[in-house]
């Protein structure tokens, strides 16, 4: 069974049948597909219906994937690939929840819980180089480029240039504790 990750403001939890519907409504959004390598548009109800059975298969062998839920339901997904190897990050928000910070918030509890449950060294992650937010969330958390790369997008049907990244666990744990030194004392000084 998957864990389930608190924040402050989300929950991560496993992905099922009730989250169909913000599927379909929200990865069936081209500005959300256009960014992703796997997630086809039009993006329909059986689409959303194989991804549940693929993580149903996959899930806590060499694929972990996570709802990302503001407890209202749904807003977007992150998953881990490969995670025998170098596991791979990805994600998606839907479009009505950009700009807010979920996505550090959410990546943030998924790597902890990444680094916390597998010994690896380092995660990756590749985004389009036309994809400034993403690069920013990646770059906040600590990740640095280490290759250009080209990435497939079924979406648009055919590939993008790209940026590999990488996060290896010590800058993971530093950034943390750095940024949790940053908060203590702004909460000292109010
Ligand atoms: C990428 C995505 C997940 C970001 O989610 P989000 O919750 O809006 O991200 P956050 O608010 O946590 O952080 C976004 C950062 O990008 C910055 N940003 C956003 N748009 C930007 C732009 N056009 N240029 C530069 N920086 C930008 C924001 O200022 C913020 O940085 P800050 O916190 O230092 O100010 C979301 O836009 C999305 O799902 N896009 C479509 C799918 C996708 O791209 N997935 C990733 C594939 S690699």
């Amino acid at each position: 069974m998957t864990d389930i990750l608190r924040t402050a403001r989300l929950t991560l939890r496993t992905p099922d049948e009730s989250d169909i519907d913000r599927l379909v409504e929200l990865a069936g959004d081209f500005e959300v597909s256009k960014m992703l390598a796997v997630v086809p548009h039009p993006y329909e109800r059986r689409h959303a219906v194989e991804w549940l059975a693929h993580i149903r298969a996959t899930d806590g062998k060499d694929e972990q994937a996570f709802a990302i839920d503001d407890r209202t339901g749904l807003i977007g997904a992150v998953s881990f690939g490969k995670l025998r190897e170098t596991p791979r990050i990805g994600y998606w928000l839907g479009r009505p929840f950009w700009g807010r910070g979920y996505m550090s918030e959410a990546a943030h509890a998924a790597l902890t819980w990444l680094f916390s449950s597998f010994d690896t060294d380092a995660v990756e992650a590749e985004a389009m180089t036309e994809n400034p937010a993403s690069l920013a969330v990646l770059r906040k958390l600590g990740f640095e480029e280490t290759a250009s790369g080209s990435c497939a997008s079924q979406a648009r049907g055919g590939a993008m240039p790209s940026l590999v990244l990488r996060l290896e666990r010590n800058t993971f744990l530093t950034t943390t504790q750095e940024a949790t030194e940053r908060e203590t004392e702004k909460e000292l000084v109010e």
